[in-house]
Protein backbone atom coordinates (compact mmCIF):
# COMPACT_ATOMS: atom_id res chain seq x y z
CA UNK A 1 0.00 0.00 0.00
CA UNK A 2 1.25 3.63 -0.98
CA UNK A 3 1.26 6.96 0.74
CA UNK A 4 -1.98 7.48 -2.14
CA UNK A 5 -3.95 4.93 -0.25
CA UNK A 6 -4.21 6.83 3.05
CA UNK A 7 -6.58 9.31 1.03
CA UNK A 8 -6.74 13.42 2.28
CA UNK A 9 -3.74 13.72 5.08
CA UNK A 10 -4.57 17.73 5.44
CA UNK A 11 -4.49 18.48 8.89
CA UNK A 12 -4.06 14.70 9.81
CA UNK A 13 -1.38 13.29 11.70
CA UNK A 14 0.81 11.23 10.21
CA UNK A 15 3.28 8.86 12.11
CA UNK A 16 6.87 8.16 9.89
CA UNK A 17 9.47 5.72 10.61
CA UNK A 18 12.14 6.24 9.28
CA UNK A 19 15.78 5.32 9.57
CA UNK A 20 18.21 8.18 11.10
CA UNK A 21 20.39 5.37 12.34
CA UNK A 22 23.68 7.56 11.42
CA UNK A 23 27.17 7.43 12.15
CA UNK A 24 27.93 9.98 14.97
CA UNK A 25 31.35 11.27 15.84
CA UNK A 26 30.29 12.47 19.57
CA UNK A 27 27.29 14.54 18.95
CA UNK A 28 28.46 15.31 15.27
CA UNK A 29 26.42 13.28 12.85
CA UNK A 30 29.61 12.47 9.84
CA UNK A 31 27.01 11.08 7.15
CA UNK A 32 23.77 12.54 6.54
CA UNK A 33 22.29 10.08 4.15
CA UNK A 34 19.83 8.44 5.49
CA UNK A 35 18.71 11.66 6.79
CA UNK A 36 18.39 13.36 3.19
CA UNK A 37 16.78 9.96 1.64
CA UNK A 38 14.26 10.54 4.03
CA UNK A 39 13.62 13.93 2.87
CA UNK A 40 11.03 13.24 0.17
CA UNK A 41 8.42 11.50 1.77
CA UNK A 42 8.53 13.58 4.57
CA UNK A 43 8.44 16.57 2.15
CA UNK A 44 5.22 15.22 -0.11
CA UNK A 45 3.44 14.74 3.83
CA UNK A 46 4.04 18.44 4.64
CA UNK A 47 2.92 19.31 1.22
CA UNK A 48 -0.28 17.55 1.69
CA UNK A 49 -0.95 19.47 4.83
CA UNK A 50 -0.13 16.24 7.36
CA UNK A 51 0.69 17.08 10.52
CA UNK A 52 4.40 14.34 10.62
CA UNK A 53 5.37 12.91 13.72
CA UNK A 54 8.81 10.88 12.73
CA UNK A 55 9.83 7.58 15.22
CA UNK A 56 13.43 6.92 14.62
CA UNK A 57 15.83 4.43 17.06
CA UNK A 58 19.90 5.26 17.25
CA UNK A 59 22.44 2.51 18.05
CA UNK A 60 21.40 -0.45 20.37
CA UNK A 61 20.45 1.32 23.91
CA UNK A 62 19.42 -1.26 26.42
CA UNK A 63 15.61 -0.74 26.24
CA UNK A 64 16.09 2.73 28.56
CA UNK A 65 16.58 6.36 27.81
CA UNK A 66 20.42 6.60 27.65
CA UNK A 67 22.01 10.30 26.66
CA UNK A 68 24.50 9.16 23.88
CA UNK A 69 21.82 8.04 22.01
CA UNK A 70 19.58 10.58 21.81
CA UNK A 71 18.00 12.00 18.80
CA UNK A 72 19.15 15.54 19.14
CA UNK A 73 21.57 15.82 16.53
CA UNK A 74 19.31 14.40 14.47
CA UNK A 75 16.12 16.82 14.73
CA UNK A 76 18.88 19.43 14.63
CA UNK A 77 19.41 18.60 11.09
CA UNK A 78 16.29 17.38 9.98
CA UNK A 79 15.09 20.54 10.66
CA UNK A 80 18.11 22.17 8.76
CA UNK A 81 17.37 19.95 5.74
CA UNK A 82 13.62 20.40 5.67
CA UNK A 83 14.13 24.19 6.14
CA UNK A 84 11.78 24.17 9.38
CA UNK A 85 12.20 23.82 13.27
CA UNK A 86 11.78 19.96 13.93
CA UNK A 87 10.63 19.56 17.59
CA UNK A 88 12.29 17.25 19.65
CA UNK A 89 9.73 15.49 22.34
CA UNK A 90 11.67 14.34 25.18
CA UNK A 91 10.00 11.14 25.58
CA UNK A 92 8.11 8.54 23.71
CA UNK A 93 4.43 8.23 24.25
CA UNK A 94 4.67 9.99 27.38
CA UNK A 95 3.44 13.64 28.27
CA UNK A 96 6.32 15.66 25.90
CA UNK A 97 5.08 13.71 22.79
CA UNK A 98 1.71 14.43 23.49
CA UNK A 99 2.19 17.76 24.10
CA UNK A 100 4.50 17.87 20.91
CA UNK A 101 2.04 16.43 18.72
CA UNK A 102 -0.73 18.32 20.35
CA UNK A 103 1.16 21.64 19.47
CA UNK A 104 1.94 20.54 15.68
CA UNK A 105 0.57 22.73 12.57
CA UNK A 106 -0.32 21.44 9.14
CA UNK A 107 2.79 20.87 7.17
CA UNK A 108 5.10 20.87 10.61
CA UNK A 109 7.23 17.90 11.68
CA UNK A 110 8.19 16.68 15.30
CA UNK A 111 10.59 13.99 15.83
CA UNK A 112 10.05 11.54 18.98
CA UNK A 113 13.12 10.42 21.04
CA UNK A 114 14.90 7.29 20.66
CA UNK A 115 12.13 4.40 20.01
CA UNK A 116 14.91 1.91 21.45
CA UNK A 117 14.75 3.36 24.83
CA UNK A 118 11.88 1.82 25.83
CA UNK A 119 12.24 -1.85 25.87
CA UNK A 120 9.24 -2.70 24.30
CA UNK A 121 10.08 -2.01 20.89
CA UNK A 122 12.57 -4.84 20.38
CA UNK A 123 10.56 -7.13 22.69
CA UNK A 124 10.21 -10.85 21.78
CA UNK A 125 7.11 -10.64 23.68
CA UNK A 126 4.35 -9.92 20.67
CA UNK A 127 1.95 -8.58 23.46
CA UNK A 128 4.72 -6.10 25.08
CA UNK A 129 5.20 -5.19 21.50
CA UNK A 130 1.47 -4.52 20.61
CA UNK A 131 1.19 -2.42 23.94
CA UNK A 132 3.59 -0.15 22.50
CA UNK A 133 1.93 0.23 19.43
CA UNK A 134 -1.34 1.00 20.54
CA UNK A 135 -0.20 3.64 22.78
CA UNK A 136 1.95 4.78 19.65
CA UNK A 137 -1.09 5.11 17.76
CA UNK A 138 -3.07 7.01 20.30
CA UNK A 139 -0.53 10.01 18.79
CA UNK A 140 -1.34 9.55 15.09
CA UNK A 141 -3.80 8.72 12.74
CA UNK A 142 -1.49 6.88 9.96
CA UNK A 143 1.04 5.33 9.87
CA UNK A 144 3.62 5.46 6.67
CA UNK A 145 6.74 2.77 6.89
CA UNK A 146 9.87 4.50 5.30
CA UNK A 147 12.61 3.26 7.05
CA UNK A 148 14.05 0.78 4.99
CA UNK A 149 17.25 0.00 6.70
CA UNK A 150 14.90 -1.41 9.35
CA UNK A 151 12.18 -3.10 7.59
CA UNK A 152 13.67 -6.54 8.63
CA UNK A 153 13.15 -6.22 12.26
CA UNK A 154 10.08 -7.69 13.70
CA UNK A 155 9.76 -4.51 15.91
CA UNK A 156 7.02 -2.43 17.74
CA UNK A 157 7.36 0.74 15.38
CA UNK A 158 7.87 -1.20 11.98
CA UNK A 159 6.03 -4.11 12.38
CA UNK A 160 3.24 -3.83 15.50
CA UNK A 161 2.17 -0.33 14.62
CA UNK A 162 1.59 -0.92 10.93
CA UNK A 163 -1.74 -3.78 12.32
CA UNK A 164 -3.26 -0.70 14.46
CA UNK A 165 -3.37 2.09 11.82
CA UNK A 166 -3.91 2.65 8.46
CA UNK A 167 -0.38 1.90 7.09
CA UNK A 168 1.51 2.44 4.18
CA UNK A 169 4.99 2.16 2.54
CA UNK A 170 6.56 5.62 1.63
CA UNK A 171 8.44 6.36 -0.94
CA UNK A 172 11.84 5.18 -0.08
CA UNK A 173 10.95 1.78 0.92
CA UNK A 174 9.12 1.97 -2.21
CA UNK A 175 12.14 3.04 -4.26
CA UNK A 176 14.55 0.56 -2.43
CA UNK A 177 12.44 -2.21 -3.18
CA UNK A 178 11.57 -1.66 -6.42
CA UNK A 179 15.47 -1.02 -7.14
CA UNK A 180 16.58 -4.09 -5.46
CA UNK A 181 13.89 -6.73 -7.07
CA UNK A 182 15.94 -6.25 -10.47
CA UNK A 183 18.44 -8.20 -9.01
CA UNK A 184 16.15 -10.63 -6.55
CA UNK A 185 13.40 -10.81 -9.09
CA UNK A 186 14.42 -12.20 -12.69
CA UNK A 187 17.59 -10.42 -13.04
CA UNK A 188 19.19 -9.58 -16.55
CA UNK A 189 22.11 -11.49 -17.00
CA UNK A 190 24.68 -11.99 -16.72
CA UNK A 191 24.18 -11.20 -13.03
CA UNK A 192 27.21 -10.72 -11.00
CA UNK A 193 27.38 -10.75 -7.24
CA UNK A 194 30.35 -8.62 -5.38
CA UNK A 195 30.63 -10.05 -1.82
CA UNK A 196 33.17 -8.52 0.76
CA UNK A 197 33.53 -7.61 4.26
CA UNK A 198 35.10 -9.81 7.67
CA UNK A 199 32.66 -13.17 7.93
CA UNK A 200 31.89 -15.22 5.92
CA UNK A 201 29.23 -16.20 8.74
CA UNK A 202 27.23 -12.59 8.23
CA UNK A 203 26.52 -13.91 5.15
CA UNK A 204 25.46 -17.27 4.77
CA UNK A 205 22.17 -17.32 3.89
CA UNK A 206 23.02 -14.98 1.02
CA UNK A 207 25.45 -17.20 -0.22
CA UNK A 208 23.63 -19.92 -0.29
CA UNK A 209 20.85 -17.81 -2.22
CA UNK A 210 23.08 -16.31 -4.47
CA UNK A 211 24.53 -20.38 -5.61
CA UNK A 212 20.99 -20.36 -7.33
CA UNK A 213 20.59 -16.81 -8.47
CA UNK A 214 23.65 -15.30 -9.84
CA UNK A 215 26.27 -16.19 -12.74
CA UNK A 216 29.29 -15.45 -11.11
CA UNK A 217 30.37 -14.54 -7.11
CA UNK A 218 33.43 -12.41 -6.45
CA UNK A 219 34.73 -12.85 -3.23
CA UNK A 220 37.03 -10.66 -1.83
CA UNK A 221 37.33 -8.88 1.64
CA UNK A 222 37.96 -10.95 4.89
CA UNK A 223 35.91 -13.89 4.24
CA UNK A 224 38.35 -14.13 1.40
CA UNK A 225 40.34 -16.15 3.61
CA UNK A 226 38.11 -19.13 4.27
CA UNK A 227 37.59 -19.28 0.93
CA UNK A 228 41.43 -20.07 0.38
CA UNK A 229 41.80 -21.65 3.42
CA UNK A 230 38.89 -24.37 2.08
CA UNK A 231 40.63 -24.69 -0.76
CA UNK A 232 44.12 -25.56 0.98
CA UNK A 233 45.68 -22.65 0.86
CA UNK A 234 47.84 -21.07 3.71
CA UNK A 235 46.35 -17.79 5.07
CA UNK A 236 49.28 -16.83 7.32
CA UNK A 237 47.96 -14.67 10.02
CA UNK A 238 44.89 -13.31 7.91
CA UNK A 239 41.31 -13.63 9.37
CA UNK A 240 39.87 -17.19 9.14
CA UNK A 241 36.77 -18.50 10.72
CA UNK A 242 37.65 -22.28 10.80
CA UNK A 243 34.38 -23.15 11.71
CA UNK A 244 32.89 -22.05 8.51
CA UNK A 245 35.08 -23.99 6.16
CA UNK A 246 32.99 -27.16 5.76
CA UNK A 247 30.33 -24.90 5.17
CA UNK A 248 32.37 -22.89 2.62
CA UNK A 249 33.72 -26.41 1.00
CA UNK A 250 30.20 -27.08 0.15
CA UNK A 251 29.39 -23.55 -1.29
CA UNK A 252 32.46 -24.60 -3.66
CA UNK A 253 30.95 -27.88 -4.54
CA UNK A 254 27.40 -26.54 -5.12
CA UNK A 255 28.47 -23.30 -7.57
CA UNK A 256 30.32 -25.89 -9.57
CA UNK A 257 27.50 -28.40 -9.51
CA UNK A 258 25.19 -24.97 -10.75
CA UNK A 259 27.48 -23.66 -13.07
CA UNK A 260 27.97 -20.77 -10.56
CA UNK A 261 31.47 -18.75 -11.37
CA UNK A 262 33.23 -18.35 -7.65
CA UNK A 263 35.59 -15.76 -8.34
CA UNK A 264 38.47 -15.73 -6.28
CA UNK A 265 41.22 -13.02 -6.42
CA UNK A 266 44.69 -14.52 -7.70
CA UNK A 267 46.86 -11.90 -5.33
CA UNK A 268 46.58 -10.16 -2.03
CA UNK A 269 48.48 -7.28 -0.01
CA UNK A 270 49.77 -9.05 2.85
CA UNK A 271 50.77 -7.08 5.92
CA UNK A 272 52.92 -7.84 9.03
CA UNK A 273 50.24 -6.11 11.21
CA UNK A 274 46.46 -4.55 11.09
CA UNK A 275 47.52 -1.63 10.95
CA UNK A 276 47.49 1.99 8.70
CA UNK A 277 51.51 1.70 8.54
CA UNK A 278 51.86 -1.60 8.27
CA UNK A 279 55.01 -2.88 6.25
CA UNK A 280 53.43 -4.73 3.45
CA UNK A 281 53.98 -6.80 0.04
CA UNK A 282 51.31 -7.78 -2.70
CA UNK A 283 52.13 -12.04 -2.83
CA UNK A 284 50.39 -14.48 -4.44
CA UNK A 285 47.08 -15.48 -3.24
CA UNK A 286 48.06 -19.44 -3.53
CA UNK A 287 51.69 -17.81 -0.88
CA UNK A 288 50.79 -16.24 1.25
CA UNK A 289 53.85 -15.99 3.93
CA UNK A 290 53.36 -17.03 7.83
CA UNK A 291 53.40 -14.19 9.70
CA UNK A 292 51.58 -11.56 7.53
CA UNK A 293 47.59 -11.02 7.42
CA UNK A 294 46.14 -10.24 4.40
CA UNK A 295 44.27 -6.60 4.10
CA UNK A 296 43.15 -6.46 0.59
CA UNK A 297 43.17 -8.10 -2.68
CA UNK A 298 46.12 -7.28 -4.96
CA UNK A 299 46.70 -5.19 -8.10
CA UNK A 300 45.87 -8.24 -10.60
CA UNK A 301 42.77 -9.01 -8.97
CA UNK A 302 41.53 -6.04 -9.16
CA UNK A 303 41.47 -5.91 -12.74
CA UNK A 304 40.45 -9.33 -12.62
CA UNK A 305 37.07 -8.07 -11.01
CA UNK A 306 36.79 -5.75 -13.01
CA UNK A 307 36.79 -7.29 -16.19
CA UNK A 308 34.30 -10.09 -14.73
CA UNK A 309 31.96 -7.39 -13.98
CA UNK A 310 32.52 -5.54 -17.42
CA UNK A 311 29.72 -7.32 -18.96
CA UNK A 312 27.07 -7.78 -16.13
CA UNK A 313 23.64 -6.75 -16.88
CA UNK A 314 23.00 -6.69 -12.78
CA UNK A 315 25.25 -6.23 -10.36
CA UNK A 316 24.77 -6.21 -6.52
CA UNK A 317 27.90 -5.11 -4.40
CA UNK A 318 28.05 -5.42 -0.52
CA UNK A 319 30.90 -5.49 1.55
CA UNK A 320 34.26 -3.99 0.82
CA UNK A 321 37.35 -5.73 -0.83
CA UNK A 322 40.02 -4.74 1.84
CA UNK A 323 40.23 -2.52 4.96
CA UNK A 324 39.58 0.77 2.96
CA UNK A 325 39.91 2.79 6.16
CA UNK A 326 43.49 2.70 5.84
CA UNK A 327 44.75 4.19 2.34
CA UNK A 328 47.39 1.54 1.65
CA UNK A 329 44.79 -1.15 1.54
CA UNK A 330 41.94 0.73 -0.10
CA UNK A 331 42.96 0.19 -4.10
CA UNK A 332 41.11 -3.34 -3.92
CA UNK A 333 38.01 -1.48 -3.07
CA UNK A 334 38.93 0.76 -5.16
CA UNK A 335 38.95 -0.84 -8.38
CA UNK A 336 35.64 -3.02 -7.64
CA UNK A 337 33.90 0.48 -7.43
CA UNK A 338 35.12 1.86 -10.71
CA UNK A 339 34.56 -1.81 -12.28
CA UNK A 340 30.81 -1.42 -11.37
CA UNK A 341 30.83 2.63 -12.27
CA UNK A 342 32.27 1.31 -16.26
CA UNK A 343 30.10 -1.46 -16.14
CA UNK A 344 26.72 0.85 -15.19
CA UNK A 345 27.81 3.63 -17.76
CA UNK A 346 28.20 0.38 -20.44
CA UNK A 347 24.25 -0.10 -19.46
CA UNK A 348 24.33 -2.57 -16.54
CA UNK A 349 22.06 -2.05 -13.38
CA UNK A 350 24.21 -1.91 -10.33
CA UNK A 351 22.94 -1.48 -6.56
CA UNK A 352 25.21 -1.26 -3.96
CA UNK A 353 23.70 -2.69 -0.39
CA UNK A 354 24.43 -0.19 2.69
CA UNK A 355 26.39 -0.25 5.45
CA UNK A 356 30.30 -0.81 4.77
CA UNK A 357 29.95 -0.37 0.85
CA UNK A 358 28.30 2.68 0.80
CA UNK A 359 30.66 3.94 2.97
CA UNK A 360 33.04 3.38 0.76
CA UNK A 361 31.68 4.89 -2.60
CA UNK A 362 31.71 7.90 0.24
CA UNK A 363 35.10 7.95 1.65
CA UNK A 364 37.01 6.86 -1.36
CA UNK A 365 35.14 9.80 -3.18
CA UNK A 366 33.26 8.49 -6.00
CA UNK A 367 30.07 9.46 -7.55
CA UNK A 368 26.98 8.19 -6.01
CA UNK A 369 25.45 8.97 -9.22
CA UNK A 370 27.80 6.37 -11.17
CA UNK A 371 25.88 3.72 -9.48
CA UNK A 372 22.21 2.66 -10.53
CA UNK A 373 21.13 2.62 -6.53
CA UNK A 374 22.72 2.62 -3.46
CA UNK A 375 20.46 1.48 -0.64
CA UNK A 376 20.15 3.10 2.43
CA UNK A 377 19.69 -0.40 4.47
CA UNK A 378 22.69 -3.04 5.33
CA UNK A 379 21.38 -5.99 7.16
CA UNK A 380 17.28 -5.09 5.11
CA UNK A 381 18.72 -5.13 1.39
CA UNK A 382 21.15 -8.23 2.26
CA UNK A 383 18.48 -10.27 3.69
CA UNK A 384 16.40 -9.03 0.42
CA UNK A 385 19.44 -10.69 -1.72
CA UNK A 386 19.01 -13.27 0.36
CA UNK A 387 15.39 -14.01 -0.69
CA UNK A 388 13.86 -13.72 2.56
CA UNK A 389 10.15 -12.21 3.44
CA UNK A 390 10.61 -9.14 5.37
CA UNK A 391 8.16 -8.71 8.35
CA UNK A 392 8.23 -4.74 7.54
CA UNK A 393 7.58 -5.03 3.78
CA UNK A 394 4.85 -7.81 4.32
CA UNK A 395 2.97 -6.26 7.00
CA UNK A 396 2.14 -3.09 4.30
CA UNK A 397 1.15 -5.73 1.43
CA UNK A 398 -2.49 -4.85 0.09
C1 LIG B 1 21.01 -0.38 10.27
O1 LIG B 1 21.83 0.46 10.68
O2 LIG B 1 21.32 -1.30 9.51
C2 LIG B 1 19.58 -0.21 10.65
O3 LIG B 1 19.33 1.03 11.17
C3 LIG B 1 19.16 -1.32 11.58
O4 LIG B 1 19.81 -1.23 12.80
P1 LIG B 1 19.88 -2.49 13.76
O5 LIG B 1 20.78 -3.51 13.09
O6 LIG B 1 20.43 -2.02 15.07
O7 LIG B 1 18.49 -3.05 13.89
Amino acid sequence: KTIDSLGDLRGKRVLVRSDFNVPLDGTKITDDGRIRAALPTLTRLTDAGARVVVLAHLGRPKGTPDPQYSLAPVAARLGELLGQDVALAQDLVGPSAKATVEALADGQVALLENVRFDARETSKVDAERAELAGELAQLADAFVSDGFGVVHRKQASVYDIAQVLPAAAGDLVLNEVQSLSKATGDPERPYAVVLGGSKVSDKLGVIANLLTKADRLLIGGGMVFTFLAAKGRPVGNSLLENDQIETVKGYLATAEANGVEIVLPTDIVAADSFAADAPHQVVAADAIPDGTMGLDIGPESGKLFAAKLADAKTIAWNGPMGVFEFEAFADGTKAVAQGIIDATAAGGFSIVGGGDSAAAVRVLGFDKAGFSHISTGGGASLELLEGKELPGLTVLAD
